[in-house]
């Protein structure tokens, strides 16, 4: 195949399991999984990949401790303002999915920031999904058509792949070509359902924090030496 992938998504895991074997506390893993995050974005700069989403906080996650919650949400506004005059000067774009309503407002408002402030940025899209759930985005979407059907603006038989697609939170991105996992685990664990339907999926036993830049170019040698199908015979 030969292409570096265009848009690779991230389910960056280990953190808790990467501070307990050390007999730090889980915020310290994931303080170390900022500092991974920190070398995927550049080796996505290296490499030319257009697009990195990274599953930054799902929905399922605000049952964490609060102790544990509150200090994502300092991370993710440290990392911000850590890295929002980096993100302009390097070409960085920033966004969002999730429903970040249920954000801290100080996260809310520097996310927004940092979002205005980087807007016209092409070289990379840095997608960060935040209080994200893939069932909770289908489901809006399928509220926003219901509604659009209810008021007779569209009909039942109107609803296509490309129309459901348009009322996700990605509808201005390509679907990921390649999901990195990293601690081995095996699941989707409820990221983006609909978009990763023919994604190709890298698995490593590394954990997030341990994560990297040689993993990464691991991943994206994988994902070469894959022959991707959709559904069709081998060419
Ligand atoms: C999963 O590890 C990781 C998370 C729930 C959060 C990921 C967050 C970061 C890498 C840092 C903060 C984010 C930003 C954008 C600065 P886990 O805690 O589930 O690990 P475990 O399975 O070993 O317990």
């Amino acid at each position: 195949m030969g292409d570096t992938p265009k848009h690779v998504a991230v389910i960056m895991d280990g953190n808790g399991r990467w501070a307990q074997s050390r007999g730090l506390p889980r915020l310290a893993g994931h303080e170390a999984g900022s500092k991974s995050i920190e070398r995927c974005v550049q080796a996505c700069i290296d490499t030319g990949v257009e697009y990195l989403t990274l599953y930054a906080f799902s929905s399922e996650n605000w049952k964490r401790p609060a102790l544990e919650v509150n200090g994502l949400m300092l991370l993710l506004e440290k990392f911000l303002n850590q890295k929002r005059d980096e993100m302009v000067r390097e070409g960085i774009r920033l966004h969002h999915i999730g429903r970040i309503d249920e954000l801290p407002t100080v996260c809310r408002r520097k996310l927004r920031e940092v979002m205005e402030a980087t807007a016209s940025n092409t070289r990379l899209h840095l997608v960060l999904a935040l209080s994200y759930s893939g069932r909770a985005e289908i489901v809006d979407a399928v509220k926003s058509l219901a509604a659009d059907a209810e008021s007779g603006a569209i009909q039942p038989d109107d609803i296509t792949p490309d129309l459901f697609a348009s009322r996700l939170n990605t509808s201005d991105m390509p679907d990921p070509d390649l999901l990195i996992r990293t601690s081995g685990e095996m699941r989707i664990s409820n990221f983006l359902l609909w978009q990763l339907s023919y994604t190709e999926i890298h698995v490593t036993k590394k954990l997030w924090p341990d994560f990297q830049k040689d993993d990464f170019l691991a991943a994206l040698e994988d994902y070469r030496s894959r022959s991707r199908r959709y559904g069709c015979v081998a060419g």
